[in-house]
């Protein structure tokens, strides 16, 4: 069996003469947190909408739980919890009494089903408040504790920290957390903000205007925010040949056929210079970097950084 709980091979939605998701090909794995980052448009919603077969698929495929959607939706769908825009909460109930209303509605969930959500949350069971009365906050987290009702094992939630303070976001990335370390949750997030996706997620799928530019682990887009040197060279091979015999230099990555990034800056780059050039390698370059993260979205996405 595959390795993802959800994998998407070439979707692609098309609205009238326009795409808005093409050739995507996502790869969420089993017990980690895959956030999906892109600006206002780029086509997260559509994109989760498909794999919850909330719209239709123009082309391409959504494998969930290693089994094709279509024709699996009975058996896979009742595994699933989701957020998707607001949830139609009745506003003259209490949080209690809505979700007791949603569980009964799904039939599957057991009998400490809403206790135990609303516990996860951090709201009350059994509390007087109206929804109608509820903070945008308090909202948020009923819609959280209804997805996970049924204890699905994974989690598809759509931008769950919109338009919240930042206390109310350091709140919800605790739940978010909590589920996926302490209740093994597999989750796809979606959010237009980078800094919440680097502090949250596991693994990072960068999406703009509909085309997955990036798909990484967090560990492996952290380094791009970290200090390198950048070493162009004549002879890549030859170079690091030298760097790793000579200077025992293995933290390195190559950047392209004629440039090395070394993450190690305490390194004596005026002895490697020399050595490289005794060795018939010209060094054309070498230069201290310091990217951060925001630089870097920046220069994939073409213009103007993500939050
Ligand atoms: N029903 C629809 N009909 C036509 N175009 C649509 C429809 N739904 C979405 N779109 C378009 O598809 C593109 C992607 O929209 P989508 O809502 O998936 O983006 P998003 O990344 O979720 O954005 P946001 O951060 O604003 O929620 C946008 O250009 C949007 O206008
Ligand atoms: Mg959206």
């Amino acid at each position: 069996m595959s390795d993802y709980l959800i994998e998407t091979k070439q979707l692609t939605k098309i609205y009238g003469d326009q795409t808005v998701v093409r050739d995507v090909n996502l790869h969420v794995k089993k017990g980690r947190i895959y956030g999906l980052l892109g600006r206002n448009g780029a086509g997260k919603t559509t994109i989760m909408k498909m794999i919850l077969g909330l719209t239709s698929i123009t082309v391409g495929e959504v494998d969930v739980f290693g089994h094709n959607i279509k024709g699996h939706e009975k058996s896979i769908y009742p595994r699933i919890g989701a957020i998707i825009e607001t949830p139609g909460f009745y506003p003259n109930l209490t949080g209690t009494e809505n979700l007791e209303i949603f569980a009964r509605l799904r039939g599957t969930a057991g009998p400490n089903a809403v206790k135990n959500a609303l516990e996860v949350v951090g709201l009350p069971y059994k509390d007087k408040k109206l929804f109608s009365k509820y903070s945008l906050g308090m909202k948020q987290r009923l819609g959280i504790a209804n997805a996970i009702l049924h204890d699905p094992e994974l989690l598809v939630l759509d931008e769950p920290t919109n338009g919240l303070d930042p206390i109310g976001i350091a709140e919800m990335r605790g739940f978010i957390k909590h589920l996926s370390t302490e209740c093994g949750k597999t989750i796809l997030i979606s959010s237009h903000i980078l800094s919440e996706i680097a502090l949250l997620a596991d693994d990072i799928g960068i999406i703009d205007h509909g085309v997955l530019l990036e798909e990484s682990t967090m560990k492996t887009l952290e380094k791009k925010n970290r200090k390198y040197i950048l070493l162009r060279v004549s002879d890549i091979s030859k170079a690091m040949l030298i760097l790793e015999q000579k200077f025992r230099v293995s933290d390195f990555d190559m950047y392209d056929d004629h440039t090395l990034c070394l993450y190690d800056t305490s390194l004596d780059m005026a002895a490697i210079n020399k050595a490289l050039v005794m060795h018939d390698v010209s060094v054309i370059s070498s230069q201290l970097c310091n990217d951060t993260l925001e630089d870097y979205f920046k220069r994939i996405t073409g213009g103007e950084g993500i939050a």
